[in-house]
């Protein structure tokens, strides 16, 4: 369904730091990766994490969200969005996605801002970056920190601007499943220097840069190691690569799937979506897609459901009706194998599995 491509490159670089010596969270690499990644995204500071949570949850206590406040943030969202929020004892406000994006609906976020609204986060749901003009507007208006969970986009483009330079902070992802990947590991891009120091501070326990063993405040590990910086950094190096494949991937289905009862997803003229997954709506009854679903298992190609919406999780209220978009993609949203190591045969197979499974549904 999902597979990292990792080639010599990624090898030579885990050797030479394994062999350096460096394998914790101090060494060339981590400077290499911070450098470039920041280049790629057009920002001034990198912070590395150890997973794209942490990278959620350090902007947010950064920035001094705390217990009594609120942050905006969208209902269709993997869950680690609003866990972030409760690990800092605030409260995650949920609001809908729109039907054109799939991402933070603005005229929501602006109609849910209240005394204790501190931030917003949006989410570049399946590659597809939120609409940040929009948002930047409210959040200014209000004062607001604008946080863009960038976990599922790296690679895409807004208005010829990259993801990472979108929001005042963005964080990623470099999950087993993203479009690069170090195994477990994310981070934090922002322009703002002061914010970068401060989740610099935290990340490393809230050690004082100037004095070992100091710790002014109470902080985090969230250190990533050299060795994942060493793979992140080969991925970086082959990433244009990796992206072209992984959207002639994408395309290839959307085209070839084009006459069937598949939506494919909506991507908005400004953007240049990140080929993270190939996401598609699945028409017909609230049981199609889980038939569909079924039928392409036992043809033995594993499929991934969209997200639930975090609203509708115990852990959350458990209800989700003042969010039918989110719980209609919810329903309907199927993911398809997306990885760039998948040959045209491989391509081929799915899409006439696709087809047949597709056949049964009627
Ligand atoms: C939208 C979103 N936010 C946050 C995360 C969390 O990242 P990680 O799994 O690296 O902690 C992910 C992915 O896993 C994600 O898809």
């Amino acid at each position: 369904m999902a597979s990292p491509s990792l080639s010599a490159l990624e090898e030579r670089h885990l050797l030479e730091a394994l062999r350096s010596g460096w394998i914790s969270s101090q060494g060339p690499y981590l400077r290499r990766f911070e450098e470039e990644f920041g280049a790629r995204c057009d920002v001034t500071d990198t912070v590395a994490t150890s997973n794209g949570t942490v990278a959620l949850h350090l902007v947010l206590a950064a920035a001094g969200i705390g217990p009594g406040d609120e942050v905006i943030i969208p209902a269709l969202t993997y869950v680690a969005t609003a866990n972030a929020v409760a690990y800092c004892g605030a409260r995650p406000v949920f609001v809908d996605v729109h039907p054109d994006t799939w991402c933070i609906d603005p005229e929501q976020v602006q109609a849910s801002v209240g005394p204790r609204t501190r931030a917003v986060i949006a989410v570049d749901l399946y590659g597809h970056p939120a609409d940040y003009p929009a948002l930047r507007e409210i959040c200014s208006r209000h004062s607001l920190l604008l946080v863009a969970d960038a976990a599922e986009s790296f690679g895409a483009y807004l208005n010829g601007q990259p993801t990472g330079s979108l929001a005042d902070a963005s964080t990623f992802s470099f999950f087993g499943n993203k479009v690069i990947t170090c195994g477990e590991g994310g981070c934090v891009t922002t322009s703002d220097r002061a914010l970068a120091d401060r989740m610099r501070l935290l990340r490393n326990q809230g050690m004082d840069p100037q004095r070992r063993y100091w710790f002014p405040v109470i902080g985090f590990n969230y250190r990533m190691t050299n060795l994942a910086a060493a793979l992140l950094s080969a991925q970086l190096t082959r990433a244009d690569d990796i992206i072209a494949r992984r959207e002639q991937v994408i395309s290839t289905y959307e085209r070839e799937l084009a006459d069937s009862p598949l939506q494919r997803q909506p991507i908005a003229s400004a953007v240049q979506r990140a080929p993270w997954m190939a996401s598609f709506l699945v028409a017909g009854d609230d049981t199609a897609r889980d038939r569909l679903a079924e039928a392409l298992g036992r043809l033995g190609v594993e499929t991934r459901p969209f997200f639930v919406p975090v609203s509708a999780l115990p852990a959350y209220g458990e209800d989700s009706s003042g969010q039918p978009v989110s719980t209609d993609l919810g329903r309907r949203g199927i993911n398809l194998p997306t990885y760039a190591d998948l040959t045209d045969t491989d391509l081929k197979v799915i899409v006439e599995r696709v087809r047949a499974a597709l056949d049964t549904l009627a």
